[in-house]
């Protein structure tokens, strides 16, 4: 008899036991956690046995085994790991488009670096560095590759990024009937959105995004000594002011419907605050991520990791207190993990559809890994005229979390899928292995966090998680 594959943890003051295989989540009572912690520490199920019946008698050693057996996690031949994806390249039906490369805006941490303090050629990843400004003949190329790659599939999208893409408005502008009139022709269904700093919102762009249901992802760092600290012009000047106002204006069109992305330096680690105060501002959702990537004193490094946890311990209880509230405190961040370890039947085998499903186009019609590689050359992956090199595309199928050193006997891989490629390159220089000093001690925390949620959700609570769960869909996470 063998113990599955498990993994023992507690937080949020329970002691959890998650079959790592399944996906299965069990709360443990003492002399449980106590058998399961003896058998994996020697890898042994008698010595289990043997513990629980030392401190609590045969008898609960033998009914704590027998429970055990009949939940499957002590049997003779463990479940098998779920079978990982037949290696084929699936169609390319989302694009990122960057329509420009320049921004308005100087981020101190923006991987992007036109808003970094780096030197101008300094820094692993800089492609704002490249005066770029799409054209719309590479726009539409860019939008004939995406009929085409994606074959049979009848949803397509499309997102519009940069630099700032409201700076390139005039494109924009044009690009969207166009777009959509193409589509059409094609047969095809097509969403678009766009990832903006929200400074160039204007009334009338708004109204023009609004109407053709274009969906907005706003970059907002929180409160206004932090936005304006951290999401500044390059002469320093704060953008909270002006952003603040094309938040009212949205949240006025779409209320509660909006996601913020903030991003969290070291400089000001405040996740509770950042978080209240988007959602007081009437934001649907949240998405927080720790700035990574730049080396100056706004990246998040694993020195902060004890902190950062705390941080996220403290808004899992904050996130049940609002619950009991009848309240959800939509942070994405948590959100995505407690629905997929409520409902574990589909195993991650990657992280995103970067690189396979889902590429970014450069303002030349090169294509990308994703936007966060672009610009840089060893993650090119041919372009819009000429076509698509599958040979990069290849490896980062191939680089499920079964094939992963670091993933394939990581407890958390089913669900995490592999973490962000961008930030494992950063930190490691390969996207085969992984960065488990910061980025998987963050997201493995996450996910337990969000399992003793759910441990802890009484089942209305469930049901109304559950109804609001799609308003935490991200286009960009990282
Ligand atoms: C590069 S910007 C491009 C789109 C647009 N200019 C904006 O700010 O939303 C996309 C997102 O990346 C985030 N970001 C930039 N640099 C980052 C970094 N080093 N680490 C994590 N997120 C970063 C920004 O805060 C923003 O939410
Ligand atoms: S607004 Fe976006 S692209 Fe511009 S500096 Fe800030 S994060 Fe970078
Ligand atoms: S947490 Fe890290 S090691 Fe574990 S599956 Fe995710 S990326 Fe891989």
């Amino acid at each position: 008899m063998a113990l599955s594959e498990v993994h023992l943890f507690e937080q949020l003051g329970r002691t959890l036991l998650a079959d790592v295989r399944t996906g299965r989540l069990y709360e443990a009572d003492e002399p449980t956690a106590a058998f399961v912690a003896a058998a994996l520490e020697s890898g042994d199920v008698d010595a289990g046995h043997a513990a629980v019946r030392r401190r609590w008698g045969r008898w609960r050693a033998r009914s704590v085994r027998e429970a055990l057996g009949v939940q499957g996690l002590i049997a003779v031949t463990p479940p098998d790991c779920p079978e990982p994806p037949a290696p084929f390249l699936p169609p390319v039906t989302a694009l990122d488009l960057n329509i420009t490369h320049q921004c308005n805006l100087a981020c101190r941490y923006c991987y992007g670096s036109y808003g970094s303090t780096l030197s101008r050629d300094g820094g692993p990843f800089r492609y704002g560095s490249e005066e770029g400004w799409m054209s719309r003949e590479v726009a539409d190329a860019a939008f004939e590759f995406l009929l085409r790659e994606s074959g049979e599939e009848e949803a397509v999208s499309v997102v519009f990024f940069g630099g700032e893409p409201l700076l390139n408005w005039r494109l924009l502008e044009a690009l969207v009937p166009a777009f959509r009139s193409r589509a059409s022709d094609a047969g095809k269904r097509l969403r678009m959105s766009t990832a903006s700093n929200a400074t160039l919102l204007t009334e009338r762009k708004l109204r023009f995004l609004i109407d053709n249901g274009i969906g907005i992802q706003f970059s907002f760092d929180g409160p206004p000594d932090v936005q304006d600290d951290q999401r500044c012009s390059r002469q320093g000047r704060g953008s909270y002011a002006q952003v603040c106002e094309a938040a009212g204006r949205l949240l006025a069109c779409r209320p509660g419907e909006v996601t913020a992305r903030a991003t969290l330096t070291r400089r000001h680690l405040e996740l509770r605050r950042v978080v209240e105060h988007l959602l007081g501002m009437g934001f649907g959702n949240v998405h927080i991520e720790p700035a990574t990537g730049v080396t100056n004193d706004y990246a998040v490094t694993p020195e902060d990791l004890p902190e950062l946890k705390r941080q996220f311990a403290e808004m899992a209880e904050l996130f049940l207190e609002r619950l009991d509230q009848g309240e959800l405190l939509n942070l994405s961040n948590f959100v995505k993990y407690v629905r997929s370890t409520k409902t574990p039947e589909t195993p991650r085998f990657h992280p995103c559809g970067a690189g396979r499903g889902y590429l970014c186009v450069d303002p030349n019609g090169r294509l990308f890994l994703c936007h966060r590689f672009t610009g840089s050359d060893e993650y090119a992956m041919g372009n819009v005229f000429d076509g698509i090199d599958n040979a990069l595309r290849r490896q980062v199928a191939g680089l499920h979390v079964h094939a992963r050193p670091g993933c394939r006997d990581c407890w958390a891989r089913y669900f995490c899928g592999g973490g962000c490629w961008r930030v494992h390159v950063d930190a490691t220089g390969s996207l085969a292995e992984p960065d488990l000093a910061f980025h998987c001690e963050l997201l493995k925390h996450t996910i337990e966090l969000s399992m003793a949620i759910n441990a802890r959700l009484a089942d209305d609570e469930a049901e109304l998680l559950a109804d609001r769960y799609d308003q935490s869909r991200m286009p960009h996470e990282s």
